[in-house]
């Protein structure tokens, strides 16, 4: 059992927008709805500061006081993702660049380069202003840093700046040319460097750079927003002892989101279910069905990304409470969504569930997106249900996941860098195991490949691509131990630097039996066939083609699976081998449902894992307060539990 949570509701809230004289009223009636945090002050930067040095604070004072009064407790956000104009103009090297080369200018948001030096200097001062006045606050509950890193794909800048610290990036990195040109292996194309200094970004050449080339920047570029964060951390942290948080998005993916986390307290997210999946790559059928209530397993992945990150509660910072305003289509929520939605964080382990916005924006780009209130300031058709989900929420422990998702940023990374495959997603392929894990009604911790997996009697490992000898060791004795580690396809296909294994897949070999000399892509539309005990399964995008080392020799891989595609030789497609008290399988193929339910269900049943085959739509988490969760219009029922259409039924906490 985790700690108890005594879980809560909060929301975003912008008094700057609105007249004073509103505030007290404003204040009673989020009190009323049940809300208990409120979250100011992350775009406030030309209210706060309107000069130069000319600070304006007395509003927020009086703001944070209002909030407290009613009972309510202040999530303080930092400005700097807004800039003013004065402050652009006075450093105009603040200014990101895009790929294209061209200045990205004043006139959103996010309209920084985290390389820039003015730009660090201009947080510290701002961040400890803040820190200084609030830190000790009674009203100020938690901080915020910063907003939404990455959004509007704002990590990767092309400047001067950003040019040069790389090159010193590198340099701490490689420490000589040579190691980098080797490491690169800049010969093809004469591509080589005599000095860091010659080194350009990548992204700017006639056609696509070298991989090795681009997978550093990328590990640069979330390198500097990890420092950036940390700069801003350090500074509340000296001067306040509350909890700093920062809230990321769902399938934000240009920062590593495990390397931020190690610096804060907890993570949030913002979970816009509706948008998400308008936004996603899924088939229109998909879409049409979830169109009013979101995928529940692109909200659920997300939700169990977040409490992986840190392996412990999380929060929801902004949640969709009506229309949003930024997909290409913005449809309403179905009645109940709202409601399933905050159950469905909780279920999933979340402390603080807070809704972007309170009142709906008179002006500007979000007069489109739907608050708890709307744009006079009657309540929106949402309030009433998180009323009844404040009145429903109960202090709960939670069960631990047993089977966990291994995530790493840098494969994703990588693997897109050179996708092969036009279906290719990272992402996707996440998504293939854990939908299917979730269907049988399996918690899933989605984590980190160096963790501590000894908790895990199964770990899934979808595609596990940039491999060395220290994470194949851990691995290996991860297994040892009597782990089960499933690989997927591109599993120890490189190198960490993005070199080809000679063979595939690398160090992983000696743990899996198997060898690769044989990739295929398959176009989207296209599927092949996998015959598993005398049943043929289909698969899509992507076939390892397994070779068993020392076939005959005790102690080899077991074939387990064949592919039936003739110009694949006979090749395996999935394969077992027994390592000291556990198991390693290899998966060479992107299964589909069907396939990926065969592989893991015997698994799952190994490791002591009960499954229950649910209905469509309907989703059961454990991870927090106990739920059914039906994303489906229609009543459905679970082992004799039911569970009404887009509703929840709560259950008992597990043993
Ligand atoms: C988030 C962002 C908010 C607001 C919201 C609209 O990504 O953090 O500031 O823009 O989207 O849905
Ligand atoms: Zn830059």
């Amino acid at each position: 059992m985790a700690d108890p949570l005594a879980p809560a509701l909060g929301v975003c809230y912008y008094p700057e927008h609105w007249p004073e004289e509103g505030w007290g009223r404003e204040a009673t009636r989020m009190a009323d709805l049940g809300l208990r945090w409120v979250r100011v002050g992350e775009f406030a930067w030309s209210r706060l500061e309107p000069e130069p040095g000319r600070l304006a604070f007395d509003w927020l004072d009086r703001a944070i006081d209002t909030l407290a009064a009613a009972g309510l407790q202040v999530v303080l956000g930092t400005p700097t993702a807004t800039p003013p104009k004065w402050l652009v103009d006075r450093y105009p090297e603040i200014l990101p660049v895009g790929r294209d080369g061209r200045v990205r200018g004043f006139g959103s948001r996010r309209h920084v380069c985290f390389s820039s030096p003015a730009y660090r200097d201009e947080t510290r001062r701002i961040v400890t202003l803040l820190a200084e006045r609030y830190g000790g606050h009674p009203g100020v509950g938690a901080w915020q840093t910063d907003n939404e890193y990455g959004c509007h794909d704002t990590v990767r800048c092309y400047c001067p700046r950003c040019r040069s610290a790389f090159q010193d990036w590198l340099q701490q990195r490689y420490g000589t040319v040579e190691a980098l040109n080797e490491a690169w292996w800049t010969v093809f194309w004469s591509q080589e460097v005599r000095d860091f200094g010659e080194i350009e970004l990548p992204g700017q050449a006639v056609t696509e750079s070298n991989p090795s080339h681009s997978l550093d920047f990328y590990r640069f570029a979330s390198d500097q927003v990890v420092r950036y964060n940390r700069l801003q951390v350090d500074i509340l942290r000296a001067r306040s002892e509350r909890p700093i948080l920062h809230n990321t998005m769902g399938f934000f993916d240009h920062y590593d989101a495990f390397a931020l986390a190690e610096g804060l307290d907890a993570l949030a997210w913002d979970a816009y279910p509706l948008g998400m999946l308008e936004e996603s790559p899924l088939p229109a059928a998909v879409k049409e069905r979830y169109l009013r209530v979101g995928h529940p397993d692109l909200i659920g992945f997300n939700h169990d990304l977040l409490r992986g990150l840190k392996d412990r509660p999380f929060w929801v910072m902004e949640m969709q409470p009506g229309a949003v305003n930024w997909a290409k289509t913005n449809p309403l929520p179905a009645d109940g969504a709202v409601r399933l939605w905050a159950h469905q964080a909780f279920a999933h382990g979340a402390e603080v569930v807070s809704y972007f916005r309170w009142r709906a924006a008179l002006g500007a780009q979000e007069l489109m997106h739907a608050g708890l209130e709307l744009h006079d300031g009657r309540p929106a058709p949402a309030s009433a249900e998180v009323r009844r989900v404040a009145a429903e929420l109960a202090p709960v422990g939670g069960a631990r996941p047993r089977v966990a998702l291994l995530l790493d940023y840098e494969d994703l990374w990588a693997t897109e860098l050179q996708p092969h495959a036009e279906g290719w997603s990272y992402w996707g392929l996440q998504l293939a195991f854990y939908g299917v894990l979730r269907g049988l009604g399996v918690d899933v911790a989605v984590t980190h490949p160096d963790r501590d997996l000894t908790a895990f009697p199964l770990v899934v490992a979808p595609s596990l691509h940039l491999m060395d000898e220290a994470r194949a060791q851990r691995l290996r004795r991860y297994v040892e131990g009597g782990g089960r580690l499933l690989l997927g396809p591109r599993s120890g296909a490189k190198t960490r630097s993005n070199l080809a294994q000679a063979p595939a897949p690398g160090p992983l070999r000696s743990l899996s039996g198997v060898r690769v000399d044989r990739v295929d892509a398959l176009r989207p539309g296209v599927a092949g066939a996998v015959e598993l005990a005398d049943t043929v399964f289909g698969f899509t995008t992507w076939a390892d083609l397994l070779d068993v080392d020392d076939a005959s020799e005790p102690g080899a891989a077991q074939v387990l699976a064949r592919y039936r595609e003739p110009a694949y030789g006979g090749a395996a497609a999935l394969t077992r081998r027994a390592v000291g008290k556990g198991a390693c399988l290899t998966l060479g193929a992107w299964g589909d449902a069907d396939l990926l339910s065969a592989v893991l269900r015997p698994l799952l049943a190994e490791a002591g894992v009960a499954t229950t085959a649910l209905p469509g739509g309907v989703r059961r988490s454990r991870v927090g307060r106990g739920a059914l969760l039906n994303f489906g219009a229609d009543d459905a029922a679970v082992d004799g539990v039911q569970v009404p259409g887009h509703g929840v039924t709560f259950l008992d906490p597990p043993e």
